[in-house]
């Protein structure tokens, strides 16, 4: 099956060179995770993979489609209906309640709200609530569940549990895990936490501008 997701020789820059000749893949039910210390540029690259930023040098391919080749539409359709982004800090419409969050990626998607994943999130009951009023921990899993909700080919996730117990951080991965399976999909995660990466079947550090297996 082809990949969901290649890269090739990544290369990026900000007043500095941040990282260079980063390739990688990702296969159906594949996930990666990404370790590395803080200012390394995970998030950088999370954002170069996931169709945010164009890189100074190299391509990605998601589904086949080099998205920075692409029309700025052609590359927003893929954002909006392959790919799924957590990002590092929640990015939930505050004002708004949690269902209503779910609720408008579900119609930008044009898929149906998913109760039994906030059930496995144990975030059902909390739905009514205005986001500002959730826990950390809520609020996470809310970002999360708004993302699966959109039923992307890809998932990308930054620090996702980064707020949460080590009980409910892996039971929330779970549910994760079991969706790539279910739906062929792959997963990009940045962690820093390295029991969690390795539950994923690749885990590279981001070191010295280079991306190196180590797991
Ligand atoms: N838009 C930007 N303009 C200028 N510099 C930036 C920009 N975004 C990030 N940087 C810098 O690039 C470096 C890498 O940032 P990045 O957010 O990718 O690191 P990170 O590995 O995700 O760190 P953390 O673990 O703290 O989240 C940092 O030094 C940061 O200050
Ligand atoms: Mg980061």
């Amino acid at each position: 099956m082809q990949n969901l997701l290649e890269a090739k020789n990544l290369a990026h820059a900000y007043d500095y060179p941040l990282f260079e000749d980063i390739s990688l893949s990702i296969a159906p039910k594949q996930s990666i995770a990404v370790v590395g210390v803080s200012g390394s540029g995970k998030s950088t690259l999370l954002h170069i993979l996931s169709t945010l930023l164009a890189p100074k040098k190299g391509s990605v391919h998601i589904l086949g489609k080099d998205i920075y080749a692409l029309k700025e539409k052609e590359r927003l359709a893929i954002r909006r209906h392959d790919v799924g982004i957590v990002f590092q800090s929640h990015y939930l419409f505050k004002g708004f309640s949690a269902h209503e969050n779910i609720e408008v990626a579900a119609l930008l998607a044009a898929q149906s709200i998913d109760e039994q994943l906030l059930e496995a999130f144990k975030i059902a009951h909390v739905m009514q609530k205005r986001v500002t009023d959730l826990s950390g921990g809520e609020q996470q899993r809310v970002s999360i569940a708004r993302v699966m909700t959109k039923k992307p080919k890809l998932i990308f996730a930054d620090e996702p549990t980064g707020n949460l117990d080590r009980t409910t951080a892996y039971e929330v991965m779970d549910v994760v895990f079991s969706y790539l399976q279910s739906e062929d999909a792959g997963l990009f995660l940045v962690t820093h936490d390295m029991e969690l990466a390795k539950r994923c079947d690749m885990v590279y550090e981001l070191k010295q501008k280079r991306l190196v297996r180590i797991s």
